[in-house]
């Protein structure tokens, strides 16, 4: 594991953005649609921007990396590079890409979560001075059910014990690179935090966020209901 360094306020970012948005449909993969006034994946480049951060990495569709550039505006601290089949994948791809001491701090981001609030960055790159790893989550409120596949409740889940998991996700750079190249478990296994914490590396909970959310269906964009309200098994 890397040695904790002295507090910084500087950090990367690898902003994941090569998925197909099959839930939410149509032409255009969700991050490169418009979500108020600009494009969705250009939230989350301002606001890391404006957080202070000093290179990003753009993880784009497979072949598309220099459109996801254009479409992203010149910045000079902006580099594209190709995603691959699994949000994994592409954040192997991303690690890979970014330059970095191994000591920096990087946050991954999923570029469908428009909404990053200052707050959360700030409580994020907090814990990395005495963390390797730190993520925000938020409470469950709702009861648990455990159903099974044909829809029958099997038993409850304790919600206490269980949090919703959000992005950006915080990490020296050194073990989380060291953690995605290690890994040796499904490529389409959850997210970062999961792939440092099955390689032994501790990650400590932030506070998350509402505003977080991540766009998944159409009418998160506004748009009527067109798919059935109960998904079961999507992931
Ligand atoms: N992502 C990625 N590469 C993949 C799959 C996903 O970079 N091969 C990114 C998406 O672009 C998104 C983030 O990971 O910003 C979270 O994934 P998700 O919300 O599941 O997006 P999609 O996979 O695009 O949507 P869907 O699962 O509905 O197809
Ligand atoms: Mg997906």
């Amino acid at each position: 594991m890397s040695d904790p360094s002295p507090p910084s306020n500087v950090f990367k970012a690898i902003i994941v953005a090569a998925g197909k948005g099959l839930r939410v449909g149509g032409d255009t993969p969700k991050q490169f649609r418009q979500w108020r006034g600009k494009l969705v994946l250009q939230h989350s480049i301002d606001a890391l921007i404006d957080a202070g951060c000093s290179r990003i990495v753009l993880v784009a569709p497979a072949g598309m990396h220099e459109e996801a550039l254009l479409a992203a505006g010149k910045n000079s601290r902006i580099t594209a590079v190709d995603g691959g089949a699994t949000r994994q994948q592409s954040v192997a791809a991303g690690l890979e890409a970014l330059t970095a001491n191994s000591s920096d701090y990087v946050l991954i981001h999923d570029a469908a979560r428009p909404d990053i609030p200052d707050a959360v960055i700030t409580r994020l790159l907090a814990a990395l001075e005495t963390h390797i790893g730190a993520i925000p989550v938020l409470p469950v409120v709702d009861s648990l059910a455990v159903c099974s596949e044909d829809n029958v409740m099997t038993g409850k889940a304790d919600r206490e014990s269980l949090k919703r998991v959000q992005t950006p996700q915080a990490f020296r750079f050194a073990d989380i690179l060291r953690a995605h190249r290690s890994w040796k478990g499904n490529p389409d296994a959850g997210d970062d935090a999961q792939v440092l914490s099955a390689s032994g590396g501790s990650v400590v909970f932030v506070e998350g966020d509402e505003r977080l959310k991540k766009i998944t269906f159409a009418e998160d964009f506004g748009e009527p209901m067109t798919l059935p309200q109960f998904r079961v098994g999507q992931g």
